[in-house]
């Protein structure tokens, strides 16, 4: 494998979701203090990532990348050593192709060269992007970059970011430690005016389309579905599902919203320990799907020490009840040969949104689900 750098789903925030390519010194600062003081690096936030827009649009005179001045008035460095002396990480993004998708640019052709910038700067992790790559073909490209970043000797987070098209899964764990499985995602349930595939709940259909690689994901290599729209104007209970589901997927938790603006609300979703417990979880299982009836979509993810996680989600547009009689399941994960047996077996239940324990699976579970809201349990093997 690449490195050992990610061995639970990486955390942290990245600055495209909301803030494209308007980034600078303030913005990165600002983040730092805010992940520290509102419990997010406690809850495991690690990684601030300026992703595009944080160059000049040409290379110095060296071939060298050039932070833009205008945006670094006192050098990216000096933001960088900020980020470190908050206990935080740092990393960058550029591009495989010639240039990056908003432009500047890319790394073709400057592989070693940029990998030894980034090992100057001691940054922490790099997202590498897909754009304007006419000629090259993904699996060589990244691999490049991949042995560029070995080579500058700086252990670095490197996450590759090909949309799925070139099936990174197939070939990513040696070169990277998570690799994007799709476009971008949008914070919006009914997306048909930004991506016709996507139509109402597409999170769920791009987990769904990729139920086939759960077996690629795990320790040091990951599925990445994406940085998350969590506050980014879904509903409270939509962002709950959101979050929830990436953790049940065990995805790279990276955060997407103006921290400056942040609500109670999203921050609490966002600092959900026993929900991040789910997703960190040291067997490193993508969970799955195991039931979709009537909009009811029913999804398990096995956890260590024979325990589960399971969420409940409302797809629909009104409130519905959950009756689930567990003595009638039998879930089984095929990938791991790991099955749940209700019938042999009692678990503690736990409710992670109210943090609270509720009976054990002697009894039906009930609940009463508001519009694609969600309720995810632990269950505990006794
Ligand atoms: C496409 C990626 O999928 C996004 O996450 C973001 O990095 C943009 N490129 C930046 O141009």
């Amino acid at each position: 494998k690449y490195s050992d750098l990610a061995i639970t789903p990486p955390m942290g925030w990245n600055s495209w979701n909301t803030f494209e390519t308007h980034i600078d010194e303030e913005l990165v600062k600002e983040t730092a203090d805010i992940m520290v003081s509102s419990g997010m690096k406690d809850a495991g936030y690690t990684y601030i990532v300026l992703d595009d827009g944080w160059m000049t649009m040409e290379r110095d005179n060296n071939g060298d990348l050039v932070p833009d001045p205008k945006k670094f008035p006192n050098g990216i460095k000096a933001v960088i050593d900020y980020v470190h002396s908050k206990g935080l990480k740092f990393g960058l993004y550029n591009c495989a192709g010639t240039e990056t998708c908003a432009g500047y640019p890319g790394t073709r052709g400057y592989e070693y060269q940029d990998a030894r910038f980034y090992a100057r700067l001691e940054i922490d992790f790099l997202k590498y992007d897909w754009c304007n790559t006419e000629g090259i073909t993904a699996k060589e490209a990244y691999s490049t970059m991949s042995k560029a970043l070995k080579k500058a000797g700086r252990p670095i987070v490197f996450s590759l970011c090909e949309w799925g098209d070139n099936q990174p899964w197939n070939w990513g764990e040696p070169i990277g430690n998570l690799w994007r499985i799709s476009g971008d995602i949008y914070p919006c349930y009914d997306c048909e005016f930004k991506h016709d595939t996507w139509s109402s709940w597409g999170f769920f259909k791009i987990a769904e389309m990729h139920k086939n690689i759960r077996q690629f994901s795990g320790p040091d290599h990951w599925n990445d579905f994406d940085m998350m729209e969590v506050g980014n104007g879904m509903t409270f209970e939509e962002d709950k599902s959101h979050f929830a589901l990436w953790c049940m997927l065990a995805s790279p938790l990276i955060a997407g919203n103006d921290f400056r603006k942040m609500t109670k609300e999203t921050l609490t979703i966002l600092t959900n320990k026993e929900l991040i417990a789910i997703n960190q979880d040291a067997l490193g299982i993508q969970g799955f799907k195991y039931a979709d009836e009537n909009g009811l979509s029913i999804w398990f993810k096995p956890l260590q020490n024979g325990n589960w996680a399971v969420s409940f989600f409302n797809k629909n547009d009104k409130e519905i009840n959950v009756n689930f009689d567990w003595m009638k399941h039998n879930v089984v994960d095929e990938v791991n040969h790991l099955k749940t047996s209700f019938e042999n077996f009692q678990y503690d239940i736990r409710d992670i949104w109210q943090h609270k324990d509720l009976k054990s699976t002697k009894t039906p579970f009930k609940s009463t689900l508001a519009s694609h809201d969600v309720v995810t349990l632990i269950l505990k093997r006794r």
